[in-house]
């Protein structure tokens, strides 16, 4: 009768057993990197998205205004709630701050998969510092994060905003122009691009080398393109030395230069990265980030920030067209009555389990032995106690092993011990 609104969805316990174990995996790894949890609300004032992008963003975003008539929007993204935040609350805090997030994000996107209109975000922002070795870790974190999920076939892309600022420059190109090519190169359009550039009246011999070297990997290519722009110079020399430290001491080999990741957001600057799972086929892309600047603007003293955020949904489809195997969803115990008159032992049992944080549950249905024993192996519970009036008279219960079939029987005393040996 009633169906989940476009774009959005249900988890069951199956898929929240499997989010749940990613979520863990996510946040250990975030930790591990000395990095602390925050959470922001699910909707701000609609401004705190419209102050960088300007109203256009509004077509995709779920804005409203409240019962007070004040204008509101769902997040699309955290990291404009998290630098509001930190310019509200945090300024103060020791330098570099590191903060993670788990949270819902909200576009009006055209739904397919891996692309919904309520999807889960993990990411993090470093505040305080842009060092190379800082900007090495949080490309390694990223890195790290996925590889830790289990996902095997990950592709690390790195691109950088002031070369491509210096590479327009070079190419003589207006701002409006710029502004019209850069979906382009984001979504790696290059006949498109090719067009365009001609209409902008960018010679032939430009156009092919600029379209080479937006898709070469190679420094001495780029070096010899940017000429003797100084700014993207020390941008160029800045990128070597962080990725030497990716490589060297993060041990992180498998990254690619690619100076057509530019990033749709228009908050970044410097150094962008995206990372793709090929698996995914057309929504690939895994995780965005790069360095940016919000804190000026929200009003607050500039320092530097970057940082990522990972799809979450789209990491899930990943590990499953992998055929990653999720752990199952388990019960330690399941204890059966063998008629009601043992239902007061039975629920005894069960509480006593539970408080020893053995989690355990028993038959409520009034069934059958064999019916119950089929729903214990449905709920995957590996253990199995049978209460039966007769062995409750010697206070003895039997313990079925449910993998292997074993069974044994034991007095109610030693249940505990017992379970919690195995
Ligand atoms: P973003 O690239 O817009 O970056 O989003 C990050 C990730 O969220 C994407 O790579 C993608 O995996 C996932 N994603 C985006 N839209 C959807 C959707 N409609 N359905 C499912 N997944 C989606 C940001 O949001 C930046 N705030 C990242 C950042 C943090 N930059 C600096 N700090």
């Amino acid at each position: 009768m009633f169906q989940v609104p476009r774009g959005t969805r249900d988890f069951t316990p199956e898929e929240m057993q499997k989010r749940r174990y990613l979520e863990h995996t996510m946040a250990t790894t975030f930790t591990s990197f000395g990095y602390g949890e925050i959470q922001t609300p699910t909707f701000e004032n609609q401004e705190l998205f419209t102050a960088k992008s300007g109203e256009s963003i509004i077509n995709e975003l779920y804005a409203f205004n409240d019962k007070g008539g004040r204008a509101l929007a769902l997040r699309p993204e955290l990291t404009a709630p998290v630098i509001r935040c930190y310019v509200e609350r945090l300024q103060m805090e020791p330098k570099p701050l590191k903060l993670y997030y788990f949270g819902n994000c909200y576009r009006y996107d055209r739904p397919q998969k891996g692309r919904y209109r309520e999807f889960q975000q993990a990411g993090c922002e470093l505040i305080g510092t842009d060092t190379h070795e800082a900007t090495a870790e949080l490309l390694a974190l990223a890195y790290t994060i996925l590889k830790n999920t289990g996902l095997k076939d990950i592709h690390l892309n790195i691109g950088n905003l002031t070369i491509i600022s210096a590479i327009f420059r070079k190419l003589h190109l207006l701002k409006d122009d710029q502004k019209m090519i850069l979906p382009l190169i984001d979504k790696s359009q290059f006949d498109d691009l090719q067009i365009a550039l001609r209409d902008c009246n960018v010679s032939e011999e430009m156009i092919t080398t600029f379209l080479d070297v937006l898709q070469t990997s190679d420094i001495t290519k780029i070096r010899a393109f940017i000429g003797d722009d100084a700014e993207a110079n020390t941008e160029l020399s800045s990128l070597e030395t962080i990725l030497d430290l990716l490589r060297d001491a993060f041990h992180i080999p498998d990254y690619v230069i690619k100076l057509s990741i530019v990033r749709g957001l228009d908050y970044y600057k410097g150094l962008v990265f995206e990372i793709d799972a090929p698996a995914l086929g057309a929504e690939k892309q895994l995780c965005g980030g790069g360095s940016y600047d919000l804190i000026s603007l929200f009003g607050g003293t500039a320092v530097p920030t970057s940082g990522f955020a990972i799809g979450f949904d789209r990491t899930l489809l990943a590990l499953e067209e992998e055929g990653f195997q999720f752990p199952t969803p388990k019960l330690d115990v399941f204890v059966i009555p063998v008629n009601p008159t043992m239902n007061n032992t039975v629920i005894q049992i069960t509480q006593k389990l539970r408080s020893l944080g053995i989690s355990a549950d028993f038959d409520q249905l009034r069934r059958g032995i064999g019916k119950s024993l089929k729903y214990a192996d449905a709920k995957h519970a590996e253990k199995v106690i049978i209460v039966g009036p007769k062995e409750l008279e010697n206070n003895t219960v039997t313990i079925r092993n449910m993998k292997t079939g074993a069974q044994e029987v034991v007095t109610l005393n030693d249940i505990y011990t017992k379970l919690q040996k195995s």
